[in-house]
């Protein structure tokens, strides 16, 4: 069918495409952007090739060594769109008091006066790509139906790896289905017979959320959270708003499997703030002595978690590949990632070697003396060798680095990832990256005091959003940039579901907090984290099971020295003590810090949350 827009531009809608509201704001969206052509994905492997190529031709990717990363892409953004932005996204709910003050707000009024002439003609000289993508698997009543505009071919072959994308999600939405739409320009319209740059984007950014419209426009960046609008846009800010409305939660959690030598399957799902080894605990291998122990993947960075009529709450993986950060990956940290990224794989800002393969520090220290490359060209573009980073500290590939692989490339796949009815969660674990304070694990001894411990959570930033990396703040249940809503009333929506459940009769699933990243007087981390977290997990699987021994302290219960299998690893008492100890003058400073959060989010502000403060003050205070 062909449809001519205001502009007289051939919309070119396919036959197959019946949804009546999606064809008339195509229609709309590109009467608005003016794109010189646009092109509906089928999501087919050829479409992939073929935008691949194109890509190619254009500078954006460079083809890697086919016999060494086969099928394989590299790209390297403009120096100055290499992250998140969060103080340029917005969440535009009619009142303030919704987006809550963790969020930037503005009116949509106001915010839509402000997009409406950037958005008018940023696609000019451009392609607009239809992307239909579906955030779980397709048909699934768990799952979501998005369609993304896009001047963005990268963004095109990206969604094709991190969501369902293509021709069956027009079926599965018909005539009358719905969609969030998503609307992404890099913001760079080009001027007839204007040459393209390698990577286009804008200095001005906006990556915008309308909760109540369920809509999602993100203008000016070309990178990760910021364009691929399934992830951070759609599959937590705005579908943790129709969570709060619909009875469901939307959390920055990996799913995993665990599979005990007795063959019982438990399944925890696990939040950690952005860049702190989400990927790797949903790979992990479980180390020497835990023979018969297996985990698998069910997701590594979101999940979408309903309950059902047994009590249970249920989850999927919404996304299907992995979008991961690089830097420290390599064969001892993570084998099944490195294994996964072997082929079929598209790399943004790592660095090339020489013989056309990708490179990232960290990659050569899985073997004692494992030289560094010779020569690079780093994430810049520029050359780089060990003795120019040692005089510049310059690095090959930026921290914020990633891998964009399909999830069905990882080894440790669970079976039942793309399952419609997801998998039933067994605890949930909340892990900020705290040098100090913060004890290895703790087991909350209530569903309230689990809300509480990861409503408090604090951790160091990282390089997965810009601005100053290594600065503790507050990060309550790592969603602090990505909760859709007031961050209270989602504490309370947490609340409500953990009545709703007991009030079904089931037990509810286990609470806890972790702490990889403590560190020793030197400097160093004192636990060696990666595999070697198995014994933590163990042991919750031993607690679940009601086999683990515990001990009652101010925050929960903690595991003692003798309470975990140390077969296989050197770690004595002493240093067991160093990553659990409680220090008591260390969590009033904590608890200070609790009140300043508390006293941020007093608007609807649970008060079970004042009551558990107020319990482990006592504690500290006995
Ligand atoms: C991510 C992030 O990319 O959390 O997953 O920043
Ligand atoms: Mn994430």
């Amino acid at each position: 069918m062909n449809q001519p827009s205001m502009q007289g531009l051939e919309i070119n809608t396919p036959a197959f495409v019946k949804n009546a509201r999606l064809i008339a704001w195509v229609a709309d969206m590109a009467a608005l952007c003016k794109p010189d052509t646009v092109y509906w994905c089928d999501g087919s492997d050829a479409e992939y090739q073929r935008l691949c190529q194109q890509l190619v031709n254009a500078g954006t990717f460079k083809k890697l060594n086919e016999a060494k990363r086969p099928n394989s892409f590299l790209a390297h953004s403009d120096p100055t769109d290499v992250a998140r932005v969060e103080d340029r996204t917005y969440i535009c709910s009619a009142n303030k008091e919704d987006a809550g003050p963790t969020n930037n707000w503005m009116a949509p009024e106001a915010m839509r006066a402000t997009l409406q002439p950037l958005f008018d003609g940023c696609m000019k000289g451009r392609t607009m790509y239809v992307v239909p993508f579906s955030m779980g698997p397709l048909g699934s009543p768990i799952a979501h139906i998005g369609i993304e505009l896009s001047d963005s071919a990268y963004v095109a072959v990206n969604m094709k790896i991190m969501t369902r994308m293509g021709k069956a999600v027009f079926d599965v939405l018909g005539v009358n289905g719905s969609f969030v739409p998503c609307v992404h320009t890099v913001g760079a319209p080009l001027a007839q017979g204007q040459a393209d740059v390698k990577w286009p984007c804008n200095k001005t950014k906006y990556i915008v959320h309308y909760p109540e419209t369920r809509e999602i426009w993100s203008y000016g960046s070309g990178y990760g959270g910021n364009a691929l609008l399934g992830k951070k846009c759609f599959a937590l800010r705005i579908a943790s708003n129709m969570g709060r409305d619909e009875g469901w939660l939307a959390e920055h959690m990996l799913i995993l499997g665990v599979t005990t030598p007795a063959g019982k399957k438990y399944h925890v799902a696990a939040a950690f703030p952005s860049a702190c080894g989400k990927t790797n605990f949903s790979m992990l291998v479980p180390p020497a002595g835990f023979d018969g122990w297996k985990v698998t993947t069910i997701g590594d960075d979101i999940a979408w978690i309903k309950p059902a009529a047994d009590g249970k709450l249920y989850a999927i993986n919404p996304e299907a590949g992995y979008f991961g950060v690089a830097p420290g990956t390599n064969m001892l940290t993570n084998p099944n990632c490195m294994l996964s990224v072997r082929g079929n794989t598209i790399f943004t800002n790592v660095a090339l070697t020489d013989d056309g393969d990708v490179w990232w520090e960290g990659m050569e220290q899985d073997a004692p003396g494992k030289a560094l490359p010779a020569h690079l060209i780093d994430w810049q573009g520029k050359d780089w060798t060990p003795e120019i980073a040692k005089q510049t500290g310059a690095k090959a590939a930026h921290p914020n680095s990633r891998f964009t692989v399909a999830a069905t490339n990882n080894p440790a796949l669970d079976s039942a990832w793309d399952d419609p009815k997801g998998v039933a969660i067994d605890a949930f674990i909340f892990g900020g990256r705290r040098s100090t304070t913060v004890p290895l694990v703790t087991e909350a001894r209530s569903w309230t005091e689990g809300v509480y411990m990861a409503a408090t959570m604090g951790s160091e930033t990282t390089a997965a959003a810009t601005g100053q990396a290594g600065v503790v703040r507050r990060d309550p249940f790592a969603m602090l940039p990505f909760a859709g809503y007031n961050m209270s009333d989602y504490f309370q929506h947490w609340l409500d579901m953990g009545e709703k459940l007991q009030a079904m009769g089931a037990a509810l699933p286990k609470i806890y907090t972790t702490n990889w990243f403590r560190k020793g007087a030197d400097g160093k981390f004192a636990w060696p984290g990666y595999g070697e977290n198995m014994r933590v997990l163990a042991w919750m699987i031993d607690r679940i099971e009601g086999t683990g021994q515990g001990q009652d302290h101010v925050t929960g219960v903690s595991p003692g020295y003798d309470d975990l299998n140390w077969t296989g690893l050197d770690f004595s008492a002493a240093q067991w003590d160093s990553v659990t100890r409680i220090d008591k003058a260390a969590w009033l400073e904590e608890l200070e810090l609790h009140t300043e959060l508390f006293e941020q989010l007093a608007y609807h502000l649970p008060r079970e949350l004042g009551d558990t403060k107020a319990a482990i003050e006592r504690r500290l205070a006995a």
